[in-house]
């Protein structure tokens, strides 16, 4: 008989998570203002909210704690952290911050100026965010195909290369400060961009002069499809296909809370000398000196640990065929999610499980609320909510799709898990029809709104 697949690690120490009733439940959320980021995590059986610095350190990158060195500069762990990244990512400058968005502002200080335009695939909230905190523009080119979840393409990540050079052609050089490729792209469904599109992209920007920057929080996970659905790249390894990508970036912004596999952390890395020194000022002002930029000494040796694990081939195939474990039995019950599924979540396409509900009263949100009170299972809104308002218009900007992300973290749950996640999910597709009012608005931040809205019951 063939072997069944099964994970490339075993678990050494366990934290209890503890299972609610569905009246505690329907207490804590009208609490919680039907915020599910407003809610305490001991009110959560399983916890999707994100796979962002939630994921399970390994014996090793435990040890590597030990070694720290936390001198204020020069520090030991800064140069492990700086040789591993340039031995896997290939960049001889790196500045470490304290996580992703850190990294965006420490960078875009240097790059970004009102009236600009920063092109890219689907940009990530924060960096949506950082790009128009200084009035600048964020102008989409992902592929049309992203936005139907029942459209299968391998690789959803993708930039429309026409779009892109569009956008190059009709506006002058010097507003384009750099085109963002966020891998994998979280924003249309943790869909990776093919090594072609990449290589793409970097001929177009080379042609305009205009820099890439990748946002390469999930890179590792991007380079597994890139080996899986490629045409040839099955035979490489992932290092040597993450080698490649990055040869078709000039710097990249990442959060190390994901492919990374640490609980805190960032950096940037770039090759150009000048922009290095340009962003180190920025660095120190805002993260720390340019040799713990925010970090301490065990977390910068965790983190190159993490960086060698994570791009592992048999950590990634454990970590994808979970998710898909996750995916395909979400299908198997007919509840529709994007496909094919994403690297780090599974999308469920809220407009589809909930079409009598209008876009108005936050479809996403509202199956969000409704899969916790089933269950305990907090997942999150990626739809209107989280595209917020226009800044110019202030009118709500209702986004192509209405997504409820269950988000898997690294090495932390069981198949047990996902099919007790995937089970509440179907009893509530089973009762769809009854979810007959939504949510609507009661409070509000002018900027990144999700984290803190507060919502009533229309
Ligand atoms: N870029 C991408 C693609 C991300 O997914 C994130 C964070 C960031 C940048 C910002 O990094 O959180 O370390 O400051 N994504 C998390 C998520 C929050 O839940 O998807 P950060």
């Amino acid at each position: 008989m063939e072997l069944p697949f099964a994970e490339s690690y075993k678990i050494k120490m366990v934290e209890t998570i503890r299972r609610s009733t569905r009246e505690e439940r329907e207490e804590w959320i009208k609490d919680a203002h039907y915020n599910l980021f407003k809610l305490k995590s001991e009110q959560v059986f399983i916890d999707l909210l994100t796979d962002s610095g939630t994921g399970a350190m390994s014996d090793k990158q435990w040890s590597e704690m030990m070694l720290g060195d936390e001198s204020y500069a020069g520090a030991s762990s800064y140069f492990k952290l700086k040789d591993t990244i340039s031995e896997i990512l290939g960049f001889p400058y790196f500045l470490p911050t304290h996580q992703g968005r850190a990294a965006e502002n420490v960078l875009f200080s240097a790059l970004v100026k009102a009236g600009d335009i920063v092109p890219g695939n689907s940009h990530f909230d924060t960096t949506k965010g950082h790009i128009e905190f200084r009035k600048a523009k964020a102008v989409d080119c992902t592929i049309d195909e992203a936005f139907n979840t029942t459209v299968l393409h391998p690789f959803k990540g993708n930039i429309n290369l026409d779009k892109l050079e569009d956008v190059l052609k009709s506006h002058p050089k010097e507003k384009i400060p750099f085109i963002v490729v966020t891998i994998t792209c979280n924003s249309s469904g943790g869909q990776p961009v093919s090594m072609e599109n990449l290589r793409g992209v970097k001929q177009i920007a080379d042609k305009y002069g205009i820099m890439v920057v990748f946002d390469s929080a999930r890179f590792a996970e991007n380079a597994y499809f890139i080996k899986t659905r490629e045409q040839g790249y099955a035979g490489k390894s992932i290092r040597e296909i993450v080698a490649e990508m990055f040869s078709y970036a000039d710097a990249m912004t990442m959060s190390s809370k994901k492919d990374a596999i640490v609980n805190m952390g960032g950096f940037i890395a770039l090759r150009d000398k000048a922009l290095f020194e340009k962003a180190s000022v920025f660095n120190i002002m805002f993260e720390g000196y340019i040799t713990y930029g925010g970090m301490s000494g065990r977390d910068m040796n965790a983190l190159a640990q993490g960086l060698r694990e994570g791009t592992e081939f048999d950590y990634l195939e454990t970590r994808i065929s979970q998710v898909a474990y996750l995916g395909n039995r979400l299908v198997d019950f007919g509840v529709p999610v994007q496909q094919p599924f994403g690297g780090h979540a599974i999308f469920v396409d809220a407009k589809r499980f909930l079409p009598h509900l209008p876009k108005e009263q936050f479809q996403a949100q509202t199956l969000a609320v409704e899969l916790y009170l089933e269950g305990g299972v907090r997942g999150v809104e990626i739809g209107a909510l989280l595209a917020d308002r226009d800044p110019e218009t202030r009118e709500n900007r209702f986004p192509a799709l209405e997504l409820l992300r269950l988000t898997i973290p690294r090495r932390v749950y069981t198949n047990n898990h996902m099919d007790y996640v995937a089970t509440a999910l179907a009893n509530v597709f089973e009762r769809r029809n009854s979810i007959i009012k939504g949510l609507k608005i009661t409070g509000e931040a002018p900027i990144m709104r999700h984290f803190t809205v507060d919502l009533a019951r229309e």
